[in-house]
């Protein structure tokens, strides 16, 4: 293993590391920017919290060892910086599912922890940042967006990130050029949109950090599948954040981030132009309300 931080390949960073990077990215989002809680909100949301917490202990007979092995534990989630991955692994989909039961247009899924906003934008058709000798079998994608009376949306953009073949996203894990498999396309004027990249590998929660020292400890698997995340915009119409699977893999089924949704599959057949894959899926909006 190399010791020198600037020639890491991707394989040798650790969960810290994508971790922390994680945790910046979350402070740097303005994400919290909003937030106007009554007392009385924190009161409900606080106190139903601590006695679930507490009927946990009381039920199962929690000892002394056990409550300073969670303490221990918990205390590591933040010394990793993990709790952004902690999050996004085992509660944001209950979010996604309260902020998204209204939409008439697609299903979204969870946004996880390795957005980052302002990748290089591409009036499509496009190819996605990637390196020269970048592995995996090519993949055309490609789509319509159109609102949910069927209205095409002219100009619509589609930010796509994924990780590459060997599981690992640009800027989390070292060694890949900064937007590498990262980019923002602009549809035509019928919202047609046509995107060369590459098929990504199923991900794995890093092993060596809090989240992996839990997944092992209860005998859990640490793999989401191989997936294409997604930001679908246009004007006047609700921002769609999704992911895309591919048929076949073998996590669909058991997702330790509980993201998939048979809307959101993909029909992957081999491209038309003989080299590697194709598939098409169009996006439907939501109207602004
Ligand atoms: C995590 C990583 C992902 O790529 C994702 O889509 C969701 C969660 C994670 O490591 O927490
Ligand atoms: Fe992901």
């Amino acid at each position: 293993m190399s010791t020198d931080k600037g020639t890491l390949t991707e394989a040798e960073g650790t969960a810290a590391a994508a971790g922390n990077k994680a945790t910046e990215r979350f402070r740097e989002s303005g994400k919290t920017a909003a937030v106007q809680s009554s007392k009385e909100r924190v009161n409900q949301l606080a106190s139903r919290l601590i006695k679930a917490v507490n009927d946990v202990v009381l039920e199962e007979r929690v000892s002394y060892e056990e409550y300073n092995a969670l303490k221990a534990w918990l205390i590591k989630v933040g010394e990793d910086g993990e709790w952004p991955l902690f999050l996004d692994v085992w509660v944001e989909h209950s979010v996604e599912e309260v902020a998204n039961a209204h939409r008439k247009g697609n299903k979204g899924t969870i946004e996880g922890p390795y957005y980052v906003p302002g990748s290089p934008e591409h009036q499509s058709p496009a190819t996605i940042d990637m390196r020269e000798d970048e592995p995996g079998a090519p993949l055309l994608f490609q789509g319509q967006v159109t609102g949910t009376e069927g209205k095409a949306l002219a100009g619509a953009k589609i930010e796509v990130w994924h990780a590459d073949d060997l599981g690992f996203y640009s800027q989390f894990a070292p060694g890949l050029p900064e937007w590498n498999l990262r980019g923002s396309f602009i549809a035509d004027a019928e919202g047609r949109f046509e995107i060369n990249t590459k098929r990504p590998a199923p991900y794995q929660i890093p092993t060596d950090g809090a989240c992996g020292q839990l997944i092992h400890a209860a005998g859990w698997h640490a793999w989401r599948p191989a997936h294409i995340h997604l930001k679908v915009s246009a004007p006047g119409h609700e921002l769609l954040t999704a992911q895309l699977y591919f048929p076949g893999d073998p996590h669909n089924a058991d997702d330790i981030a509980s993201a998939v949704k048979p809307e959101l599959m993909l029909d992957v057949q081999p491209a038309e132009s003989g080299t590697g894959l194709q598939t098409t899926y169009n996006f439907v909006l939501d109207e602004e309300a």
